[in-house]
């Protein structure tokens, strides 16, 4: 028996302030989009935004529904149009934000686990890290260098 250890490393800035200038107005971006998700079951609102390589910025929100499972996250809804929009552009980073309309929220809140295996598609795709920065409403901001360290041991088309 052999074992396999995954390191991570993560950036963590302790506010929004602390973060590149160019990041920071990109995050804006992710709380501008955060304000136009349609969330009033969760009643939990979630900004992304996505830099091109093209110099475009794409964001989106997440959209509920009645029916649970057919709503979509922010994040998703941001990657798809990106692909939908420009099919040849890299992605080379992207912002998230979430507020809860119940109590203020100051931890960084990562992408779900679909969104992961969504953006990891677009990732292998592309042959070029994607950084990702996550945050709540205030507090610390994480940065990932790479979706790969989010989903370690991730599924892709090469196993098909
Ligand atoms: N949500 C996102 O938009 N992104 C995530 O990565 C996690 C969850 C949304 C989905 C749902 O509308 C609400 O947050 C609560 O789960």
């Amino acid at each position: 028996m052999k074992t396999i250890t995954i390191v991570a490393v993560f950036e963590v800035f302790d506010s929004f302030e602390k973060l590149p200038i160019e990041v920071q107005h990109l995050m804006e971006k992710a709380f501008e989009a955060r304000n136009t998700a349609y969330t009033p079951y969760s009643k939990f609102k979630v900004g992304a935004a996505i830099l091109l390589d093209n110099k475009e910025i794409i964001t989106g929100s997440n959209q509920e529904n009645a029916s649970y499972p057919s709503g979509l996250c922010a994040e998703r809804t941001a990657i798809y149009y990106a692909g939908a929009k420009f099919p040849e552009a890299k992605v080379e980073r992207i912002a998230i934000s979430a507020k809860s309309m119940n109590h203020h929220l100051v931890i960084p809140i990562p992408p779900c686990g679909a969104c992961r295996q969504a953006i990891s598609e677009y990732e292998v795709k592309q042959e070029t890290p994607i950084e990702i920065y996550f945050m709540g409403e205030g507090g610390k901001v994480v940065k990932s260098n790479s979706l790969k360290d989010l989903l370690p041991l991730g599924f892709d088309g090469s196993y098909l």
